[in-house]
C-alpha cells in the first residue's frame, strides 16, 4: 500500500499496541521518528486514514489526528483530495556520530605497539568498586572536585608510586589527570609561561608528545639517543632548559637509562636551572628482574614524573598522574583548573577505591604474567622464522624491537610483504625525527594486545610471504655476524 513499494507500515505497528492512553502519542512519535530518520523519504504518499487505521487496527480518529498533528508541524503535507505525503521540510535522516578513535585499518594480525590486552581489563572488580563507591560517596563528592584531584586518590597513587616506582611522592604535588597527555599539555604551558619556547626530546621518541607540547606553543629540539640513554654532549649543545624522557624504558628503543647516564642527567638540569620531564609510561612491567626505580626519587624538586592507567589497564579510562616540583605545582594546578575543573570525581574515586583495595596490584601480577608469555612467544617465533633476528632492549613493557638480518630488506621490500600478508609492523625509522641513514631492518613490534596464537600466527604470516626461515634471495646469507635472538644486540640494558 506505500507508493514507493517499499515502505512497510509495519514500523507503525508498535505504537499501535501501546496502551490505549498512550496510543494517540505513539503513533505521531513513531511517524515523526521514521520522517526524521528517513525511513520515510520525502515525497513518500501516506495511505489515507482509513486504510492505515484498518492495517494497524487503531481508530481512524487517531491517524487522523497523528495526520493533522504532524501537517502542522512541517513533517507531512497534505492537500485537500488528493491526499498526505512526506514534507521535505525535515532533514533526511538524522546524523549518525562518526567515530574517529585512532584505530588501525583491519588487518590479520595488527604488531603495532602501544596498547595492553583491553580483554584482560578487571571488569568484575571494577564494577565491585563502582558500586562500593556509589554507595558510600556522600552527595558533596558530586561536587567539583579539587583541580588537583580527590585527596583520596592522590593519598592512594602517592603510596602506590613510592612502593611500585621509588618516586618521592608528597600528595599535595600530586596532580590527577587525563594520562600523560595531558601532563604533557599542563608541563607545556607551565613551561611556557615561564618564557621556554623549545623543549628537548629523545630522538627516536614518541610521535604523541610533540604536538601536546606544540599546542602550548613549545618547539622542539630533537635529541639523539646513545646507548644509555639521551647523549649528553648534543644535550648541553642544544641549548633546551627541559627534557622529556623515558628513562625506565625508553620509547620506542626499549634501552633502560643507565646509572651514569642518570646521574648525568640530573647534574644538566642543575647546571641549566632546567627541568627534566618522566614519562613513566609503562614502568610497571618487567619480565627478568625488579623495575628500575624512576628517576624522580633522585631528585624530585629537577624531575616531573608522570604515568598513567594506559598501559597498565585500559587507555579509554583517560587517568593519568603527574608529581609535580613544589615550585611549580601553582602554575600546573591553575592551568589544570582553566582546562576542565579537574578530572571526574566518580572516575577518580572509584580508582582510588581499586587501588586501596588492592585490585590495581592484582591486575598488574595477572598482566605481568600474560605479557611474559607473550613476549617470550614472540621473540621465540622470531627465532625461528627468521634466524637471525636480534631482540633489543630490556625484557619489559608492552613491545620489542626486532632487527631483522639484511636479507630480509630492503625495508621497502619488507612492508609490500607484510601488506600482502595482512600483518601491520611499526618500523623503527617511523620513529625518527631526524633520519640516521641506518638501513637495518629494525621493527618496533607490540605484544602486548596479542594471543600467543595470533602471534604465531602474525610472524609465520609474515615468514611466509618473505620467505621463511633462511630465505632471504638465495644469498647464501645464514645469518652469521647477526646476533642471536634475545642476546641483545644494542641492548642497552645497563640499569
Ligand atoms: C611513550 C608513551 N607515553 C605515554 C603514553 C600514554 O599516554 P596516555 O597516558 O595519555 O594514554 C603512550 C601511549 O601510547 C606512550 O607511547
Amino acid at each position: 500500500m506505500a507508493p514507493s513499494g517499499t515502505t512497510s507500515w509495519e514500523l507503525l505497528l508498535p505504537a499501535a499496541r501501546a496502551p490505549a492512553r498512550q496510543r494517540g502519542r505513539a503513533l505521531q512519535s513513531a511517524l515523526r521518528d521514521a520522517v526524521r530518520s528517513g525511513r520515510l523519504a520525502a515525497g513518500t504518499r501516506l495511505p489515507s486514514s482509513r486504510e492505515l487505521a484498518l492495517d494497524l487496527g487503531v481508530s481512524r480518529g487517531l491517524v487522523t489526528e497523528a495526520y493533522e498533528q504532524l501537517t502542522a508541524e512541517g513533517y507531512l503535507r497534505s492537500a485537500r483530495g488528493s491526499g498526505t505525503w512526506v514534507g521535505d521540510a525535515a532533514r533526511a535522516g538524522a546524523p549518525a556520530a562518526r567515530d574517529l578513535a585512532p584505530r588501525g585499518p583491519g588487518a590479520r594480525v595488527d604488531f603495532r605497539p602501544g596498547t595492553p590486552d583491553l580483554s584482560l581489563f578487571p571488569r568484575a572488580a571494577w564494577g565491585a568498586a563502582q558500586r562500593t563507591v556509589l554507595a558510600r560517596l556522600p552527595h558533596s563528592g558530586l561536587g567539583y572536585p579539587d583541580p588537583r584531584g580527590l585527596p583520596e586518590l592522590r593519598t592512594a597513587l602517592a603510596a602506590l608510586l613510592t612502593r611500585r616506582r621509588g618516586v618521592v611522592a608528597d600528595p599535595e604535588q600530586l596532580v590527577v589527570c587525563s594520562g600523560v597527555a595531558q601532563a604533557m599539555t599542563l608541563l607545556g604551558f607551565a613551561l611556557h609561561g615561564r618564557g621556554l619556547r623549545t623543549l628537548g626530546v629523545e630522538d627516536p621518541g614518541s610521535p604523541g608528545h610533540g604536538p601536546l607540547f606544540q599546542a602550548a606553543g613549545l618547539g622542539m629540539t630533537p635529541v639523539p639517543l646513545d646507548g644509555e640513554g639521551l647523549a649528553m654532549e648534543p644535550l648541553y649543545r642544544s641549548g633546551v632548559r627541559a627534557v622529556s624522557t623515558s628513562p625506565a624504558h625508553q620509547f620506542p628503543t626499549g634501552i633502560a637509562y643507565s646509572a651514569r647516564r642518570r646521574v648525568e642527567l640530573l647534574e644538566w638540569a642543575r647546571s641549566v636551572d632546567g627541568l627534566i620531564v618522566e614519562d613513566d609510561y609503562d614502568g610497571d612491567f618487567r619480565y627478568d628482574r625488579a623495575p628500575v626505580g624512576a628517576l624522580q626519587g633522585l631528585d624530585p624538586e629537577r624531575v616531573a614524573y608522570t604515568g598513567s592507567v594506559s598501559k597498565s589497564l585500559a587507555p579509554g579510562l583517560r587517568l593519568g598522574w603527574l608529581l609535580v616540583p613544589r615550585d611549580l605545582v601553582d602554575e600546573v594546578v591553575e592551568r589544570k583548573r582553566t582546562l576542565d575543573m579537574g578530572h571526574p570525581a566518580l572516575d577518580q574515586a572509584l580508582l582510588a577505591e581499586f587501588v586501596r583495595g588492592g585490585g590495581y596490584d592484582r591486575h598488574l601480577r595477572r598482566c605481568q604474567r600474560a605479557y611474559r608469555e607473550r613476549r617470550d612467544t614472540l621473540v621465540r617465533a622470531l627465532a625461528e622464522s627468521f634466524p637471525g633476528t636480534g631482540v633489543s632492549g630490556i625484557a619489559a613493557g608492552l613491545h620489542i624491537i626486532a632487527r631483522l638480518p639484511d636479507r630480509y630488506g630492503p625495508e621497502a621490500r619488507f612492508a609490500a610483504a607484510a601488506r600482502r600478508a595482512g600483518v601491520i609492523v611499526r618500523w623503527l625509522s617511523a620513529h625518527r625525527l631526524v633520519p640516521d641513514g641506518d638501513p637495518g631492518l629494525r621493527l618496533v613490534l607490540g605484544y602486548a594486545h596479542l594471543a600467543p596464537s595470533e602471534i604465531l600466527r602474525g610472524v609465520g604470516l609474515l615468514a611466509r610471504e618473505t620467505d621463511g626461515p633462511g630465505a632471504g634471495g638465495g644469498t647464501g646469507d645464514s645469518g652469521a655476524g647477526q646476533a642471536p635472538p634475545g642476546s641483545g644486540e644494542g641492548r642497552g640494558d645497563a640499569s
